[in-house]
């Protein structure tokens, strides 16, 4: 089977600081090879400022991959939609939707939904300088910005900027008041809003994510909009990646043992690299999620010593699991 055109987003993990690191995405990919995956949002200034290599790494693998950029400066973001044009990602994808408020201080993530004509600024000047698709990851509004004509103007005004993809969290964001947590669980979700906006934006490709935790009620958006968008449910239980990626392209799902053994390559490579085990094994966490052994599993994985020693009774442990 060939692979779906870069354009083709009918299944994405969710940018998620903290958990979609390189790592976490060589396992997703395993799992799911068709999916997109995006990255933790990077700031534009981190990438200009700090160590730029080491936010940019991925592994070839990973692809289709994008990269998730914060920041509200046309001129900043410009230069690091090049870096990461240079670093060789498939796309670059704006964060407009993450409330916290050292972002907000920062005025990008949720807060630019309050300026439409920024935001179109930036996609362009991010699709000049890097001649990659840009798209935009943003929430159905902010605050008492929440009426569908101005989630509508927002996504005008990008669109005319030549974002063909949007990702809509399907939730305002309470920009005081919430924790960033907070901001994911409260604000009632909309999905009507989402489908609406397929119908009003049909030439747009709408993802839409929030609050999807399996199968059939992910897969059946599809009837609405072009793609589905999990960050939690996915993290928890990484099988379902593999699942919907079945399930959506038609593919061989994949059995946990092989991508056990892989991983275990994988690590080898990189702790041979001076990677810390931990950083790896951190993500596997939720391989046997809702399966006798779970906990087992997890409490295994935790007890693990860092560095080769952790990995010999890591394959120690994959090999019981194999013949049991
Ligand atoms: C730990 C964590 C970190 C997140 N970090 C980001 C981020 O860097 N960029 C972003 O656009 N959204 C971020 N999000 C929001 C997710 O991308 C997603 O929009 C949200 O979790 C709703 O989808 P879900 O219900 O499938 O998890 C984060 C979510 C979580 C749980």
């Amino acid at each position: 089977m060939s692979p779906p055109a870069l354009s083709d987003h009918r299944l994405a993990v969710a940018p998620m600081m903290e958990r979609t690191d390189r790592h976490c995405r060589y396992f997703l990919r395993l799992l799911a090879p068709h999916a997109w995956l995006y990255t933790e949002m990077i700031t534009a200034r981190a990438l200009l400022h700090g160590a730029r290599e080491r936010l940019l790494a991925f592994h070839p693998a990973e692809h289709p991959i994008a990269v998730q950029l914060g920041g509200g400066a046309p001129a900043e973001l410009a230069s690091a939609a090049q870096l990461a044009t240079s670093a060789g990602y498939d796309e670059i994808n704006l964060n407009v939707g993450c409330p916290s408020g050292r972002v907000q201080a920062g005025c990008f993530g949720a807060a630019l939904m309050a300026n439409p004509a920024l935001v179109a600024e930036c996609v362009q000047a991010m699709r000049d300088a890097s001649g990659l698709p840009v798209t935009v990851k943003t929430r159905l509004g902010i605050d008492d910005l929440d009426s569908y004509s101005h989630l509508c103007e927002f996504v005008a005004a990008v669109a005319a900027a030549g974002c063909r993809t949007v990702f809509v969290h399907a939730r305002k964001a309470w920009l005081s008041g919430l924790s960033p947590k907070e901001n994911r669980d409260i604000p009632p979700l909309d999905y009507k809003r989402v489908h609406r906006l397929k119908q009003d934006f049909p030439e747009l490709e709408i993802v839409i994510n929030g609050g999807l935790s399996a199968v059939d009620t992910a897969t059946a958006q599809l009837e609405h909009v072009d793609g589905v968008m999990l960050g939690r449910a996915v993290y928890r239980d990484p099988y379902l990646f593999a699942a919907l990626d079945a399930q959506l392209f038609g593919g061989v799902l994949p059995s946990r043992a092989a991508v056990l053994e892989a991983m275990l390559r994988y690590a080898a490579s990189e702790v041979a690299k001076g990677t810390p085990l931990r950083a790896i094994t951190r993500h596997l966490m939720g391989l046997y999620a809702g399966l006798p052994g779970a906990r087992g599993w997890r409490r295994t994985l935790g007890e693990l010593d860092d560095g080769v020693g952790g990995l010999r009774q890591l394959e120690q442990t994959v090999v019981e699991r194999l013949v049991a």
